[in-house]
């Protein structure tokens, strides 16, 4: 028994360094499969005598019933909040307000990272983590012990027995966020509109067994209270200390002399925390020395020794004024937001994308709200979320029009799908789309055909679609508003060099539901020409890899449609180009020559034809140019030279393998 014991112990103390070597220092010393080797053994061992158990057993961490509600847990000290600066200015003057009171103008600075996530403190007694609470109003917070033992960068104990509280940041990495929503909107649930609200969410889940599914992880950025002989002197000792119980440690932190040198810390990574895998909101400045930090003492909610200096904001609220409908190239109807213009990080923003009807419901946006707008990978304009908290009851429910916002049109949602649609191909939005998708980038690529030009020549008659853009004589480009000699002849001189772009290109432009550039490269790879693929069968199309049916069916319908049958017949009178270029094709063998030394289990002139069949040599001698020595039984002294040579040798299965 004693001897189980000792090995229980032994599993416990590896598993633990281990979690510590994988969550807190980023650096594993085993693989995953020789961890779950170990856990498991201690797991046995701890099924058959549970009287082994310690409450600090890594396997311990999950597998705590659900809560029917938190507990409050009062803080012993204190969770504070923190001032903000928002420019160097307001930087300068709280270092100023500082040194008022301190009456010296040298003293070190601390600099941090501020997460965004949840505040939480952690409390160890002899060592042991016996609570973990949130924030709360900072003198009271939830008990959410159970929920912070599942993260696995949280020591469930410390070595040296000590009792101390330690407070940190819960946070939800970016790649973990992701993941979240993706599971989350696979289950139809609405997705969280930030890794904070995200990290909130998780944290404050009933069920651990939830929590530990999240992926959290924290990093701690300060000691409490601790009982201890002689705490240390300074915040910076404070975090070295942290960071030898086993506690994750920001690895960025730095020590400053100077208020420059925090400016170059803000400025740094003003620009760099993109590129971290998790999201940060600004800098946490911290006077160093803890007696320096008594002195300057606290205004109620924050310390005077410390300050968060903010990035300039990504986020921004505004006003829903209203909801817009964007009619898409295929009669899609795109809602999208019509925003009160605001600045985001320097760019105003006035409208943004809503996708869906769907979409606007599992965000719960109201036309009249105030909204949580950014930029999505920093550039597209995306409203978060609703600010539920400000309706004033004037709010109202959208709903998508019956009917065609532009042409009137019936409007359908086919089931199984997201979109409304207008019915009516003929609708003028469609046919405006479908001409500017057909001279785009990625499409015909004709230059001087904007927006504003192929609105003109519909509006005016001179185009129906596409195609009719081949046929436009300069007279009819002359009498248009604004379109010089010059220009004229420009916009014709593209015309004409379009006709002249890859087969896949044309496939594009002809804007097929659902085929994109790639797909369109593919079907230009596997089909001669448009007539072949004009014809292809649905069966036919779904044998190509990554062409499911409902892709395979939006082809086919779009070639049984007589108009697109007609724009295609009108593409080729205007001798555009709808088929492949000339495929060279190039066999396996090409470029390589095969010299033969020794007996073959078959005739050499066999083999000899082998090779000139998929396209190679066969050379009599060993040159330069030789690719292979394929060495039968005795072969002669071209074996030994084609070593010396360093030839590639090969033997006869090797040589079938090769000749087919
Ligand atoms: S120190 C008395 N350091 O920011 C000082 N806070 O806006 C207490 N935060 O409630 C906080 N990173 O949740 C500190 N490196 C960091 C931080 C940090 C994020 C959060 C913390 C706090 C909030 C105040």
């Amino acid at each position: 028994m004693e001897e189980v014991r000792k090995r229980a112990e032994e599993l416990r103390s590896l598993l633990n360094y281990h979690n510590y070597r994988y969550y807190v220092l980023d650096s594993p010393e085993i693989s995953d499969s020789e961890y779950d080797k170990l856990f498991r053994e201690l797991k046995d061992l701890e099924q058959k005598y549970p009287e082994l158990i310690t409450p600090d057993s890594p396997t311990r961490r999950v597998g705590a019933p659900p809560l029917k509600e938190f507990g409050i847990v009062r803080h012993r000290l204190p969770l504070l909040s923190l001032d903000n600066a928002f420019s160097y200015e307001e930087l300068l003057a709280w270092r100023k307000r500082v040194v008022g009171i301190l009456k010296k103008e040298e003293f070190d600075l601390v600099c941090e990272l501020k997460m965004d996530g949840v505040a939480v403190a952690l409390i160890y007694e002899g060592g042991l983590l016996t609570r973990g609470a949130t924030r709360g109003d900072g003198w009271e917070g939830e008990d959410i012990t159970q929920n912070l033992r599942t993260v696995r960068s949280i020591p469930l104990s410390v070595k040296d027995g000590s009792s101390f509280e330690v407070r940190g940041e819960v946070f939800l990495p970016r790649e973990g966020f992701k993941k979240l929503n993706e599971e989350r909107e696979r289950e139809g649930l609405p997705g969280f509109a930030n890794p904070r609200n995200a990290a909130a969410g998780s944290l404050r889940q009933l069920d651990p067994g939830v929590t530990a599914h999240r992926f959290l992880d924290i990093y701690t950025y300060a000691l409490g209270w601790s009982e201890r002989e002689t705490p240390p002197p300074d915040h910076f000792s404070a975090l070295a200390l942290l960071e030898s119980r086993g506690f994750k440690i920001n690895p960025y932190n730095i020590l400053c002399s100077s208020i420059e040198e925090v400016e170059k810390f803000h400025q740094r990574w003003k620009e760099e925390r993109k590129n971290l895998p998790y999201e940060t909101d600004g800098i946490v400045v911290k006077v160093n020395r803890f007696d320096f930090q008594d002195a300057l003492g606290s205004t109620g909610h924050e310390p005077r020794w410390s300050i968060a200096y903010k990035f300039p904001s990504k986020e921004a609220v505004t006003r829903l004024l209203d909801i817009g409908i964007n009619v898409g190239r295929t009669g899609n109807l795109n809602p999208y937001a019509i925003l009160e213009p605001v600045s985001v990080g320097g760019v105003v923003i006035g409208s943004a994308g809503l996708h869906n009807e769907d979409y606007i419901r599992a965000k719960d946006i109201k036309i009249g709200d105030r909204v949580a707008v950014h930029r999505a990978g920093e550039v597209i304009p995306e409203v978060i979320g609703p600010i539920v908290s400000e309706r004033r009851g004037g709010e109202r429910e959208f709903a998508m029009p019956q009917t065609c916002p532009v042409c009137g049109a019936k409007v359908v949602r086919l089931p199984g799908e997201a979109m409304h649609r207008c019915t009516n191909a003929a609708c003028p939005a469609q046919a405006l789309e479908r001409v500017k998708h057909f001279v785009s980038r990625g499409g015909m690529d004709i230059e001087g055909m904007g927006e504003k030009l192929c609105a003109h020549l519909l509006r005016e008659g001179l185009i129906k679609n596409a195609s009719d853009i081949y046929f436009l004589s300069k007279e009819d480009l002359l009498n248009l508003e604004r379109m010089g000699e010059k220009s004229v002849q420009n916009l014709l001189l593209s015309v004409e060099e379009s006709k002249g772009r890859p087969f896949q290109k044309v496939i594009f432009a002809l804007g097929i539901p659902q085929v994109g550039e790639e797909t369109a490269e593919i079907l230009a790879h596997e089909f001669e020409n448009m007539d072949e693929l004009a014809l292809a069968a649905p069966e036919e199309l779904s044998l190509i890899p990554t062409i499911g049916p409902k892709v395979a069916g939006e082809i086919v319908s779009f070639f049984r449609n007589e108009g697109n049958l007609k724009l295609i017949q009108k593409l080729k009178e205007a001798k555009v180009k709808l088929s492949q270029e000339e495929r060279r094709i190039t066999l396996p063998l090409e470029g390589k020559e095969f010299v033969f030394s020794g007996e073959l289990s078959f005739p050499r002139k066999e083999a000899e034809e082998k090779v000139k069949a998929q396209g190679g040599r066969v050379g009599s001698s060993l040159t330069s140019r030789t690719t292979y020595l394929v060495q039968g039984k005795s072969p002669g002294s071209k074996l030994r030279r084609a070593q010396e040579e360093d030839i590639t040798i090969i033997d006869e299965q090797e040589f079938l393998r090769l000749s087919g």
